[in-house]
């Protein structure tokens, strides 16, 4: 295993997110929860399983759910729903979501569509299936930036590219090299990828690493998975250690970025922590959730946690 969880180990979350010890971490790893970071994102060739991984899934599945904001309430999560939220929605009628007063941040003002997949705060969780699932933004382009991939993987849409091209050169300005190592993902390449995790790991601990078809975020064009050029941690839990992933999680959110999986919140997200995978959802955004520590979409939003599918 390549993570290191020593003291001082520069995978130390950064503010906003939770922070658990070195017993939980290990207590995540002895259970086999590190295994489905691997690759998560790779497109098309999923890495072989690791036997010391094989019960990470099951973990997962047993955990129960838990409705996003609940025990960690935040004025943000607690947003007054606007007429872009659709009323049958769950969080419209969760009670847990209730406002007890509006609150002056981005998400209160629900600026942008939360279901919508051209919107910057489209929220694509287990429970919400990106419609239509063959979603493909009309805006497709490739971001000046160092590319560690090709062809539809080098795409993002154009404002995350335009983003991202700022966030690289800010990068390479203090001396830490970004490559985009995957970004669009058409609902057929995700089939791909996703069947080729179920064929080498089972079900199970596929869902525990790769979207299925229809429910990745790679898929709107706002997400894309970063590398650092060298290669030896890409798509590992090693890569929260180097310092493009460093860098990333102390300075993403001034181009609009946040890390879409923290660490030790799959109870929430629905996956392992993935390092590399960064979403845009708007300097406001990204900056109210890193000023308030809110590590996830889900709670940012006052949406219901999405562990596992329906
Ligand atoms: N690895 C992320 C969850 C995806 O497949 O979209
Ligand atoms: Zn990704």
């Amino acid at each position: 295993m390549c993570y290191d969880a020593s003291a001082g180990s520069p995978a130390a979350p950064e503010p906003g997110l939770r922070t658990p010890g070195r017993r939980a971490f290990s207590l995540l790893l002895l259970a086999g929860s590190g295994l489905a970071a691997l690759s998560a994102c790779a497109p098309e060739a999923p890495r072989p399983t690791t036997s010391d991984h094989a019960s990470g899934s099951a973990s997962m599945s047993a955990t129960t759910a838990t409705t996003a904001g609940a025990g960690t309430p935040s004025s943000a999560a607690s947003a007054t729903p606007s007429a872009e939220a659709p009323p049958a929605s769950p969080e419209a009628t969760s009670p847990v979501t209730t406002p007890p007063a509006p609150a002056p941040s981005a998400a209160a003002a629900r600026q942008h569509s939360l279901t919508d997949p051209a919107s910057p705060w489209v929220v694509v969780n287990k429970h919400r299936p990106l419609s239509p699932a063959t979603y493909r933004p009309a805006d497709l382009a490739q971001p000046g930036v160092r590319l560690a991939t090709s062809g539809e993987a080098a795409l993002l849409n154009s404002t995350t590219a335009a983003a991202a091209e700022r966030m690289f050169a800010a990068a390479a300005g203090a001396g830490v090299t970004l490559t985009l190592a995957s970004g669009y993902r058409s609902y057929a390449t995700q089939t791909r990828t996703y069947n080729g995790y179920v064929s080498s790991r089972g079900q199970a601990e596929a869902d525990t690493a790769s979207a299925r078809p229809g429910y990745s975020e790679h898929q709107t064009g706002w997400s894309f998975d970063l590398g650092d050029g060298g290669g030896a941690c890409s798509f590992q839990p090693c890569f929260a250690e180097q310092p493009a992933a460093v860098w990333a999680r102390n300075n993403a959110h001034l181009f609009g970025f946040v890390v879409r999986y923290p660490w030790m919140l799959h109870t929430i997200t629905g996956y392992y922590y993935e390092p590399w995978h960064l979403r845009y959802v708007g300097v406001e955004a990204a900056g109210d959730m890193n000023s308030r520590g809110i590590a996830t979409l889900e709670e940012y939003f006052g949406l219901e946690a999405a562990p596992a599918y329906l």
